[in-house]
């Protein structure tokens, strides 16, 4: 079972828009969730989820990866990670790839979203991905992250119908909606103690 502590510690990494990051924020904040958001970090200082934590007063962290080594910058990311004794990672948006030394400093500790029903349409553009392979359904994903490429073991997923005239965008905007919701009961949920790991399979303590 997840470790159960009175309020866990997060951490969300985040390069973009960062509509997953808010909806999280906004549910600890409505109460739903028993848990904090330590700082949102993200790897370019251009991303607009930044503005959203400000707003919010969520500490923000930035080290651009642009000016460092993958190795320095992984370096980097842990320090900060290991020093504010973060229980979650959440992945929420972040474009970069997480690497092996990450995932061994937080086993089963690092989740990740993903707008596909996995292991269907795994990496970048899985909406467009779903729409040309012509799909009646997708949906999105809730997973542990491990070192494979959207591969870790799946904790919560949700579907969601591909109609006739659906493109990538209005797909898109339909799943973002159900994300947003999957997003933050996988979070409750781990926070919460509710989630048990053996090898690829979740099981969720219904109790
Ligand atoms: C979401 O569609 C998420 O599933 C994918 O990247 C997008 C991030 O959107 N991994 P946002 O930055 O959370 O709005």
């Amino acid at each position: 079972m997840t470790r159960k502590k009175e309020t866990i510690k997060i951490a969300v990494l985040a390069s973009g828009r960062g509509s997953n990051f808010i909806a999280i924020a906004d549910a600890i904040s409505r109460g739903e969730i028993n848990a904090d958001i330590a700082f949102l970090f993200s790897n370019s200082k251009e991303a607009k989820a930044i503005e959203a934590a400000e707003k919010r007063g969520i500490k923000t962290k930035v080290v651009d990866s642009r000016s460092l080594s993958k190795e320095e910058y992984d370096k980097k990311l842990i320090e900060v990670l290991t020093e504010e004794e973060i229980d979650l990672v959440l992945l929420a948006g972040y474009m970069k790839i997480v690497g092996k030394a990450l995932i061994e400093t937080f086993p089963l500790r690092i989740m990740n979203i993903h707008p596909s029903l996995l292991p269907s349409f795994k990496g970048l553009h899985a909406q467009r991905q779903a729409i040309e392979y012509g799909v009646k359904v997708s949906g999105c994903t809730v997973h542990f992250v491990d070192e494979g490429m959207d591969r870790g073991p799946i904790i919560i997923q949700s579907a969601i119908p591909v109609l006739d005239d659906d493109t990538a965008e209005s797909l898109s905007n339909r799943i973002l909606i159900e994300e947003h919701r999957l997003y933050a009961k996988a979070v409750k949920l781990f926070a919460h103690g509710k989630l048990r790991v053996e090898g690829r399979k979740v099981f969720i303590d219904s109790k």
